[in-house]
């Protein structure tokens, strides 16, 4: 059983897919984070970001690791670098390219082949898992999201302007709207959930009470 889930930045998606996992007692896959370990990867190695085939390269052949929450690089331990705001600041050219995207659909059915898993990022429900058993798209005010990415930042210790972060997430959000291929959007049959005045459970059980009843119901 596939559980697809997209939304934009900040919509709560990684929070709320990890949980519902739990709940299911099933497996739980971030694709963001896919993106973001080959993006610090390509920053290390300081490879030109427009160079999309050597990314593509670089993408086929990195060698990461996910444990839970934990992400591995090189058996380096990468969860909390990942998620800084220099990658958020590269990482919609790297992943802007459609060769690396080629890749990163390839690596995401890989591993969730044959298994029951939740499944979230931009293009889960209309590129990489179109015909999943349950498809959502989770949405927020962006600065309700502005505000959770601010607070998710601040928690981890990494200071950061206000003003700097809703640039970026503008930006952001502008690539993730608007790039060529494979662009966010929501897919025409998956249910919409707006998460801007839910709290995390609240949300949480909406999911469940639609992948309840879809069950009872086949
Ligand atoms: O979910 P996130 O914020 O960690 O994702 C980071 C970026 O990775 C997002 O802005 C665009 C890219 N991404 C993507 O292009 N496709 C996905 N399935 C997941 C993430």
């Amino acid at each position: 059983m596939i559980i697809a889930i997209d939304g934009p930045a900040g919509s709560g998606k990684t929070t709320v897919s990890r949980l519902l996992a739990k709940q299911l007692g099933i497996s739980y896959l971030d694709t963001g984070a896919l993106y973001r370990v080959l993006t610090l990867k390509a920053l290390e190695e300081n490879i030109n970001l427009n160079d999309g085939e050597t990314l593509q390269k670089l993408a086929s052949t990195m060698n990461v690791k996910i444990e839970g929450e934990r992400i591995y690089l090189d058996d380096r331990e990468v969860t909390v670098e990942i998620r800084t705001p220099l990658i958020d600041k590269n990482i919609s050219q790297v992943a802007s390219h459609p060769q690396v995207r080629e890749v990163m659909v390839n690596l995401q059915r890989k591993i969730t082949y044959c298994k029951d898993y939740v499944v979230e990022g931009r293009d889960i429900t209309t590129v990489v898992f179109p015909h999943a058993d349950y498809k959502f798209y989770l949405d927020a005010d962006f600065n309700e999201r502005l505000q959770r990415r601010y607070k998710e930042l601040k928690e981890k210790g990494l200071s950061v302007s206000w003003e700097h972060l809703e640039e970026q997430l503008r930006k952001r959000d502008e690539a993730d709207f608007t790039r060529k291929v494979a662009p966010l959007r929501k897919a025409e049959d998956a249910i919409y959930i707006d998460t801007t005045n839910l709290t995390l459970s609240e949300v949480v059980n909406k999911l469940l009470s639609y992948i309840k009843k879809k069950t009872i119901f086949r």
